[in-house]
Parts: structure tokens; sequence; C-alpha cells
């Protein structure tokens, strides 16, 4: 019969067994398994609660344990329900029965909380890492194209002139709040829960500070029923995975516009675009889409532990198995995502003829008239209303505001003289010389800074 049915008069129903088997995917965890068991084992005899012998006995066996998976050597059942008892049955085929000392002072409860624990602080520094890699890619092509105007658009209207380069570090100031969230998570994701057991905390004198130390953990966990029952740290992850996503989404959204025949700012490298099994001529950006079209995914597994969580009374429950595949699935998407769009930003080339002729149009410096007005006494909303018939008039006669006269201009105030034609994009970009605008001068600084920071913070 299967391992732990002793209480039982039969083994349990195929269904039954396949329905509650975690195997399939939490075989994932095998090296978060043997590291924490390695640990366990060696503080077992550290304690003299079993002895230094059989600790070593049972730590050659977890070594040998993980080369045989690591080679595809390993069988792993179904029967045998998890990772863990897949791991602990071996080391006991291998080891004879001191195998059976290893689950002393422990029960499956703390250990999958253990396990995910290890596997999620490590997956946090690699999407950290990758984050300031795609952080790099933008301040690259920021940096590349530092003279490149676009329209900066409200509600998708174009608005105000806006240097490329501040439009990309918008996205960077996203990324780096994205990190500070990820590294807050972390906080609470670096807390060793061994020494719960299965709810009340253990019996033996264990030495939890050891264990600690050993799995490279900053503290212990203070309540044994709280310990094996959480998963704050698996829904706050998924939750800055969520917000990222939409970042990207955001930006995936943008690349999807821009190269666009309709807006042409950008043409996205063939590496990443795909083209139409029907339509020969097409170049889509696949690649984009499906970032923002993973985000709902993401978005999905977020709300999936939520609901896992709620209305689960204390402590350990089964349910909590359900918090796996939504955090292994989370993880690679956000990983893979974050190496293609990092490429993919790298590669992109910007149509700088496109974006000068965007800003040309469609009456952009009419804040900056209005601020014109102002410097010469007018208060601001008549300035603003000014402009606003000026604009009207210029539509109807379907001319640009530089190509009106000056004669033209004074109809709306006499305010207007000769110098409303030094009013230019270059001019409306210069005007804006503040901390946090896109002003050219404040845009370089902002630029520096970025790179710095990125240095200095990783
Ligand atoms: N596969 C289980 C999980 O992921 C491991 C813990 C099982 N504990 C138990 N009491 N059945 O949650």
């Amino acid at each position: 019969m299967e391992p732990l049915r002793d209480r039982f008069s039969k083994g349990t129903e195929d269904s039954a067994r396949v329905y509650s088997a975690s195997i399939p995917f939490d075989r994932r965890l095998y090296r978060e398994d043997i590291r924490g068991s390695i640990a366990h084992a060696r503080m077992l005899g550290k304690q003299g609660i079993i002895s230094e012998k059989d600790a070593e006995l049972i730590i050659m066996g977890l070594v040998s344990i993980r080369e045989e998976i690591e080679a595809g050597e390993f069988i792993f059942k179904d029967e045998l329900e998890d990772i863990h008892m897949n791991i602990e049955a071996r080391l006991t085929e291998k080891i004879g029965s001191v195998g059976g000392k290893l689950h002393t002072a422990r029960s499956r409860n703390d250990q999958v909380a253990l396990d995910m624990r290890l596997f999620l602080k490590e997956a946090i520094n690699n999407l950290v890492a990758g984050i300031s890699g795609l952080q790099e890619a933008l301040l690259q092509q920021a940096t590349v194209n530092k003279d490149i105007v676009i329209p900066g658009y409200t509600h998708l209207q174009r608005a105000q002139p806006v240097l490329l380069a501040h439009h990309l570090l918008a996205y960077f100031e996203m990324l780096q709040r994205d990190k500070g969230r990820f590294r807050d998570c972390m906080r609470r994701t670096d807390v060793m829960p061994l020494g719960s057991g299965a709810v009340a905390g253990v019996s033996y004198r264990i030495d939890r500070k050891f264990l600690a130390d050993e799995l490279g953990f900053s503290r212990i966990s203070e309540n044994s029923m709280d310990a094996v029952g959480d998963r704050d740290f698996i829904i706050e992850f998924q939750s800055c995975a969520s917000i990222i996503m939409m970042h990207i989404s955001r930006l995936a959204e943008e690349l999807v516009l821009w190269s666009s025949a309709e807006f042409s700012f950008i043409e996205i490298d063939d590496a990443y675009a795909t083209s139409s099994s029907i339509m020969p001529q097409k170049k889509n950006p696949d690649m984009a889409e499906l970032g923002r079209g993973k985000t709902g995914r993401v978005y999905g597994n977020l709300m999936g532990i939520l609901t896992v969580m709620k209305g689960l009374p204390m402590a350990y429950n089964r349910d909590l198995q359900e918090d796996k595949e939504g955090l292994f699935d989370t993880v690679d998407t956000l990983e893979m995502t974050l190496k293609v769009f990092t490429g993919m930003i790298n590669t992109i080339k910007i149509n700088g003829e496109k974006t000068r002729a965007a800003v040309a149009e469609d009456y952009m410096l009419a804040t900056d008239l209005a601020d014109y007005l102002v410097k010469k006494g007018l208060p601001f909303r008549q300035a603003h209303s000014a402009v606003a018939a000026l604009v009207r008039y210029a539509l109807e006669q379907s001319r640009q505001l530089n190509q009106l006269t000056i004669e033209q201009y004074k109809t709306f105030s006499n305010l207007f003289g000769e110098d409303v034609f030094d009013i230019t994009v270059d001019q409306s970009l210069v005007n804006r010389n503040i901390e946090g605008g896109t002003g050219p001068e404040q845009v370089s600084l902002a630029l520096e800074k970025a790179k710095k920071r990125l240095k200095e913070s990783g």
C-alpha cells in the first residue's frame, strides 16, 4: 500500500490520488526541499536529537537524491503525493530506516512553508535583476534618442510636446517603484517557519536560529499557527507582480500603437515581430500584445490565491496546496516578459521624422501661447479663452498657428506682438525647465540621476 495509509483499511481511490497529488508541479521545489532537509538534519545532529552519524548519512543520501533528480534519473511517483514524500521515500530506499529519522521534529506543513519561502526569495532576487535590465534598456534608448520630441498625450489626444527620453523615464520610475515593492515583499518572505511543526510547535529542543542562519533567513516566525497557515507573502508577491505587469502592459500598448501605420513612431525589430498566415505584408507586434495579454493571467493568479485564502480556518488546510501553480506561473511569466521586453526595447528604432511631424501639427503650442499672454499681463483664464478662439479660427481657416499673420493674431488679443513667432517646439521644451519637467536640461539631469540610481541600488 501507499505510505501514510496504515490507519486506513484501503488505498486511495485512483481519481482521489490523482486529484490530490501535487507532485506534477511541486517537483519543481526539489532543490529547496533538499536544502531545507539538509539544514534540518544537520540541526538534529547538532542538538543530539539524532546522532551525528545518522545526520551525516541522511545528508549524503539527500545530496545523492539531488544528483539523481538533476540527472533525470529520479522516478517521481504520484502515489507519494508530493515532493516531500517522494524525497523521503527515496531516502529510506537508499539509506534504510535511518531515513525515517529525518522527519523528526518537523511536519510537511512547516516544510512546505519553508520551501515556498526559499523558492520565492530566489525568484524575487532574479526578478529584481530582470527589472533593472529593462530599466537599462529604457535608459539606453533615452540616451541615444535624447533629442527626439514626441507629442505628450492626454486622453490620447496630442497635448504638449515632450522629449521621448522624458516619456521613457516615466517607465523607469514605474519600474523603480516595482523594485521597491518586491524588496518590501522580500522582508516578509524572509522568515523561517521550521519549528512550527503541524500547528502547535514541535516538542524537541531544536535550534531555530541555527536553521535560519543555515538557510539564509533574517528572522524566524513568531507564531506556529500563523507560520503554517500564512500565505500573505505569496499574495503580496502576486500583487507586486500584477502591478508591474500592468506597467509593462501600458508600455506594450504604446509599442502597439506607436508601431502602427497611424503613428509610425517606432519600428520593432524583426526579431521581435511576427507575420500573418494570410497577409504576406504584415509585421505584427505580437510580443507587445502578448505582454499585454499575459497581464491578464497574472491578475488571475492574484485573484486565485486571494480567493483560496478567503475563509480558511486556522491553521494549515490542504487548500493551501493551490498556492503553487499560480505562483510558478507568475514567476515564469514575469521572468520571460522582462527578458523579451528588454530585448525588444533595446532594438527598437525611432522614426524621428514622424515624431517631429506629429509635434508640428494640432496646435500643441496653444498652452505656450496662453502662457505668452499671461507673461504680457493677461489673467490665465482670459488668455486661455483668447487662444481657444484663435485655435477655433485657425481650424476654420485650415491653418496651423504659425501660418497666421500677426494681424490675425491681434484680432484675438492686442497683447500679441511679433515675438509670438518665437514660440516654437524647442522653446516650449526649454521653457519647462522645472524639476521633473520635460525641459532638455532637466531631462539630461534626470537621465544622469536615473543611471546613478540604477548603479547604486541595482
Ligand atoms: N503538498 C502539500 C502542499 O502543498 C504539502 C503539505 C501537505 N500537508 C498535509 N498535511 N497534507 O500544501
